[in-house]
């Protein structure tokens, strides 16, 4: 199966997945990326079930939209009761990170929320530690500098990411060989740098599952 397939088997797993667990009361966080936007794309077969999502990017509520599914302003929701969303690299204690797509901040905002956040992943993404991938950080623009340098300190090379500004008026660095022991640790240390907004290890709220697509099939994982 190519990576594309796995990543429509996953989002196809996670739609009979969170079936069972909505009703009229129900408000659906949505995420962000290629493997989430099949997930949008398959939610709208249900629509008629679907009272309430929250999303956590632009692009993921104008193609929510698109399909006439409600999206509400978080702040009109007092819980979300399951979050759906992919993940650049995930680990065995479900500790992720995210942010390739740029929208980390919303998307950590809504996993905040969210009784329960489902991971969906091909099979790639499944790593023993994380930091292969760059570790996206969203700064305030002013503080760019100032932070990469930051970042350089804690054992990082960071690189801007051109031309990208994210939903908040932000932008990007992508920390290169920056391996992660100790998610939770690294991942406080960052948000603690002046002019951070927010960065892409998710591990003080990692996800409570995670649905992994391989060419033996969708695998449900908890956390080890
Ligand atoms: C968006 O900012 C990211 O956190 C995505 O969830 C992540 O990049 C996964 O994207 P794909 O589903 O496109 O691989």
């Amino acid at each position: 199966m190519t990576q594309d397939e796995l990543k429509q088997a996953v989002a196809r797993a996670a739609l009979d997945y969170i079936k069972p667990k909505i009703d009229e009361e129900s408000v659906i966080g949505i995420g962000t990326g290629s493997t989430a936007n099949y997930f949008i794309d398959y939610l709208a077969e249900i629509k008629a079930q679907v009272n309430a999502t929250v999303a956590s990017s632009q692009a993921s509520a104008d193609r929510l939209k698109s399909h006439g599914i409600p999206v509400f302003d978080l702040n009109t929701v007092d819980e979300i009761t399951v979050y759906v969303d992919g993940a650049d690299e995930v680990d065995p204690s479900l500790a992720l990170i995210k942010g390739g797509g740029a929208a980390l901040t919303r998307e950590k905002i809504v996993a905040a929320v969210a009784k329960e956040f489902v991971c969906i992943a091909d099979g790639s993404k499944f790593v023993d530690q994380l930091g292969n991938f760059p570790l996206p950080v969203e700064v305030i623009p002013m503080a760019r500098s100032y932070v990469a340098r930051q970042l350089v300190k804690l054992g990082g090379d960071p690189v801007y990411r051109e031309g990208v500004v994210t939903d908040n008026g932000n932008i990007i660095l992508d920390v290169y060989n920056f391996m992660i022991p100790g998610p939770r640790i690294t991942e406080q240390k960052i948000n603690d740098i002046v002019g951070v907004v927010s960065n892409g290890i998710f591990a003080r709220r990692p996800a409570d599952i995670l649905l992994l697509a391989t060419a033996e099939g969708v695998k449900q994982i908890k956390a080890q």
